[in-house]
């Protein structure tokens, strides 16, 4: 009886998976309900006129991002993709829904949702287990994205499907 406990404790241990994370200032917390990826993202670091970005992939050069940009206090989400280590190119309509989306006092709070599946002009799938990628912050000029300020965050191994 208790080896069976054991062995359950270990099996729930070794696939226990990341559905949240905090570091840096930035807590983000992902769910999946009937297909649809709920993510709420929260950042009580950045500043006016600076953005904070989440990216799925595992490569700088090579990502889907949520950019979260502050321009005149006033808080925006864009979608886009990075090509090679440059800012972002970010697409004319954000392919995310935005339940909620505030900046109060240095703390942006958002939630967003979008499809597991593929979504978006890149037919980008978060189905499938992969390294998710936070900016903390970084400086926009004229509402421009320039190089972050923080160091990439990796979160490892993030499979939403099983959150
Ligand atoms: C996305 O999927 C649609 C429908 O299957 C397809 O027509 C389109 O070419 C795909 N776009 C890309 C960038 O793969």
């Amino acid at each position: 009886m208790l080896f069976a406990a054991s062995v359950i404790v270990l099996f729930n241990l070794a696939w226990a998976q990341n559905c949240n994370y905090a570091a840096a200032g930035v807590n983000v917390n992902w769910q999946t309900s009937n297909g649809m990826l709920t993510i709420d993202f929260s950042n009580g670091v950045i500043q006016n006129n600076e953005w904070t970005a989440i990216g799925f992939g595992a490569k700088m050069a090579n990502l889907e991002v949520i950019v979260f940009k502050i321009v005149n206090g006033v808080p925006s989400v864009s979608t886009g993709f990075t090509k090679g280590y440059g800012p972002p190119t970010l697409d004319s309509n954000a392919n995310v829904g935005v339940q909620t989306l505030m900046y109060n006092g240095n703390t942006l709070t958002a939630r967003i949702v979008r499809p597991l599946a593929a979504n978006g002009p890149r037919n980008f799938s978060l189905q499938n287990c992969m390294t998710w990628t936070i900016v903390p912050r970084g400086p926009l000029t004229n509402g421009n994205i320039h190089k972050h300020t923080t160091r990439p965050e990796a979160i490892p191994n993030v499979c939403p499907a099983q959150c």
